[in-house]
């Protein structure tokens, strides 16, 4: 499976080298990353899922959010991750391990196969994306959902402007996220070729600095 070269010109520090994910992998530094919003956001993109829904997650996450979408789902339901890394997808699979429900495999969030699902959960992934393959990440995930079938969006967004990390946060897309700023320009739902076909709705969180938004398929489910 190539690795995107965004990941690997940007991000191999990060996902790619064993030692930085044994580090990184963990509760409490992905709830610093994200200024002590971690539970939050994690909650906020799993309450969007049923019970014994299958949902799709677009690439794997550090700390807790897969096992505690797994649980949330339910022994009924069912989690498949996705991830480009091989080392990525090995450590998943391992951290989720205890988990009957839930799967990962090796694949690109571009092509993530023919298989149709109830959910999609994308976190944290599209800021780490050049514009191009935000769109394809995002036509590709959405046309997954089944009638009625909810892609929930969990990631960056344009602080309000008196937000005291905004200064900080730009700093930091100009240094380390060069990617991440343009959904402080850009909604989602302007990645999606097919916006029409879906009920759209945004909220933001944390005066604005992260938005989740949910895109739900017009039609019944079945
Ligand atoms: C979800 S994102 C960022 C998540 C967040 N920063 C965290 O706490 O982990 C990181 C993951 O996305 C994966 N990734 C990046 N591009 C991908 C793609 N095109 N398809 C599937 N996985 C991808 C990386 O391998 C990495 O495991």
């Amino acid at each position: 499976m190539p690795i995107p070269y965004y990941l690997a010109q940007t991000y191999a520090w990060a996902y790619l080298r064993p030692r930085a994910v044994r580090l990184l992998d963990r509760e409490i530094v992905v709830n610093a990353i994200l200024w002590g919003n971690y539970h939050r956001l994690v909650q906020a993109a799993c309450t969007q899922f049923r019970r014994g829904e299958h949902v799709l997650q677009a690439a794997s996450v550090y700390g807790s959010q897969p096992s505690r979408l797994a649980d949330h789902l339910g022994p009924t339901g069912r989690l498949t991750v996705l991830d480009v890394s091989r080392l990525q997808v090995e450590r998943l699979r391992a951290k989720l391990a205890t988990r009957a429900n839930a799967s990962v495999r090796l694949a690109d969030a571009t092509a993530p196969g023919r298989e149709s699902y109830d959910g999609v959960c994308c976190f944290f992934l599209l800021h780490e994306m050049p514009d191009a393959y935000k769109r394809r990440t995002v036509n590709a995930l959405l046309a997954r959902l089944k009638p009625g079938g909810r892609a929930v969006f969990v990631d960056y967004a344009g602080p309000r402007w008196f937000h005291p990390l905004r200064g900080l946060m730009w700093l930091v897309n100009r240094w380390l996220e060069p990617y991440a700023a343009s959904l402080w320009r850009n909604p989602i739902s302007s990645f999606a070729d097919q916006a029409g076909q879906f009920d759209w709705n945004e909220r933001r969180l944390f005066l604005g600095l992260y938005q989740v938004v949910v895109a739900r398929r017009r039609g019944l489910s079945g």
